[in-house]
């Protein structure tokens, strides 16, 4: 095969996005053009005012200034895009289905399906197609059975090279990645394929972390991945609930267990509960790909997993309600926070929705700050719930830009993202422009609790008592 020049990759999204990025910018000689259908999407990436990127992640703009028009191109042109590339990334969205069998678990394939199709009527060379979107175990093997029945007769090497970036840290995950995982075929040119995309990775990551491995254990071990960090939280959130009933205090326990080499100090910070786009979808997926096996156990020590993330996001609520005298009607609470965790505008699965969703039954008034979630996002994430009307829901919760103003006469503040501002807010003024007693309810643990007695609020902190 000739040297790679010329990379597509369908879905600028927050994997797609940072990852072509840092690919472009890492490899000045291959040229970079990331695909969506999304118009708009595609005008935001090349928005001239850096700040209208539509993914926020510190350090991205800054690469997008060096690279953008030189080697990366955003483009609504996905067959000419695919017509000309060598590599074909394909980072779409894999949502949960919602409809059908394995409804609620199983991941939606449609967008993946829709992208092979295309490939295989567009493409008049050899392309290696390379799935970046996480998928459950065997997805590989439906996109080679789509191109090679359907392509014009040339030839299609499949490699699933899952994405195990974080959001708030996408850029340094990728310039600093653990591993990269490469799974492919045994054969003569799946070999081929696999070294040509270890090359790309190989411009800025020592060969000894870029794991070949097959298809199936690469696409299995991104859900595993998850998994087990998913469990982490859930593990540590499941004795916060007991720390809040004794004289244990979580921090101290997590602190104590994650100096155990063994176990180690990460994923061990207890919060309102786990969200993000890939933790749940992940695990469901396991749980699905179990059932239908049926291996009943394994689904249920996994689907475990999710329930305790549920009863955590619930049992913080319940917690607010209870505290304010078990009445939130018509009380004026506000959030701090609405992003899935901090330096991410993104909000799939936050906490925060459900937190909100469960308060709003109890006809709470609630006024959400978020420094980078706009308020269309926020609606839209109520609104897909569908516990409400969208009136209802408009009626009921506000969007501010100005975190301190609006604790003006608020019963609470609940915060539910670990931005870094709040730790700076001047807390005395805060605490003057509340109703007395003034409740805090910290869901990320990022307030002392000693401070916040000291000036005066009724302060309580996921895992103390
Ligand atoms: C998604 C998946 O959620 C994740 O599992 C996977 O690892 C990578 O892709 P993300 O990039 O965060 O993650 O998703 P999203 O921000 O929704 O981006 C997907 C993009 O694909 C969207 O902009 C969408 O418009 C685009 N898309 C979707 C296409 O261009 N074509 C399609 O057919 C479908
Ligand atoms: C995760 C994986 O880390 C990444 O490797 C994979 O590619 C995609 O899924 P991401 O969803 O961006 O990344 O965020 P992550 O930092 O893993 O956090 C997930 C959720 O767990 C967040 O809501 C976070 O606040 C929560 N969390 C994390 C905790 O509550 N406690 C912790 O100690 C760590």
């Amino acid at each position: 095969m000739k040297n790679t020049t010329k990379i597509c990759c369908i879905g600028a999204g927050y994997v797609g996005g940072p990852t072509m990025s840092v690919i472009a910018n890492q490899c000045p000689e291959i040229q970079v053009t990331v695909v969506d259908i999304n118009e708009n999407r595609i005008n935001q990436w090349n928005d001239e005012d850096l700040d209208n990127l539509p993914v926020y992640e510190p350090g991205l703009k800054e690469i997008i200034a060096t690279t953008r028009n030189k080697n990366l191109f955003f483009s609504t042109e996905v067959d000419k895009a695919i017509e000309e590339a060598d590599i074909i990334f394909i980072s779409v969205n894999t949502p949960t289905k919602t409809y059908g069998k394995g409804k609620g678990q199983a991941a939606d394939l449609k967008y993946i399906e829709l992208c092979a199709r295309n490939i295989a009527k567009v493409a008049k060379t050899d392309k290696i197609v390379v799935e970046k979107s996480t998928l459950p175990v065997r997805t590989a093997g439906a996109i080679k059975s789509i191109l090679e029945n359907t392509g014009n007769g040339v030839n299609f090497e499949i490699l699933s090279n899952p994405e195990f970036l974080a959001e708030g840290t996408a850029v340094d995950d990728l310039m600093n990645a653990d591993r990269v995982l490469i799974g492919g075929d045994d054969t003569p040119s799946g070999q081929r394929a696999k070294d040509t995309l270890s090359a790309i990775y190989e411009h800025w990551l020592p060969k000894e972390r870029i794991l070949q491995t097959n298809v199936w254990s690469s696409e299995l071990s991104k859900l595993v991945a998850n998994a087990f960090l998913a469990q982490r939280v859930s593990s540590i959130n499941s004795i916060s609930a007991l720390c809040e009933r004794t004289d244990a205090n979580v921090a101290e326990v997590s602190r104590a267990i994650g100096y155990d080499s063994r176990i180690g100090s990460k994923f061990l910070n207890s919060s309102v509960g786990f969200g993000g786009s890939c933790f749940q979808k992940d695990i469901l997926n396991l749980v699905y790909i179990a059932r239908s096996f049926g291996l009943q156990e394994v689904a249920d020590y996994w689907e475990q997993v999710i329930i305790m993330n549920d009863y955590q996001k619930r049992r913080f609520a319940e917690n607010i309600i209870s505290t304010l005298y078990n009445t939130v009607s018509g009380k004026k609470i506000v959030f701090y926070g609405w992003a899935f965790k901090k330096d991410t505008n993104d909000t799939r699965e936050s906490a925060a929705i459900y937190v909100a969703d469960a308060l709003l039954e109890e006809r709470a008034e609630i006024v959400v700050y978020d420094p980078k979630v706009s308020e269309k996002t926020i609606y839209a994430d109520l609104d897909y719930l569908n516990t409400r009307s969208p009136e209802e829901n408009r009626r009921l919760l506000k969007v501010v830009k100005e975190p301190i103003k609006a604790t003006e006469d608020a019963h609470a503040i609940a915060i539910l993202t670990e931005w870094d501002e709040f730790k700076t807010y001047d807390w005395d003024k805060i605490h003057n422009n509340m109703l007395k007693p003034a409740f805090v309810f910290d869901g990320r643990r990022i307030l002392d609790s000693e401070t916040m007695k000291a000036k005066g609020f009724e302060f309580y902190k996921i895992g103390q008592s």
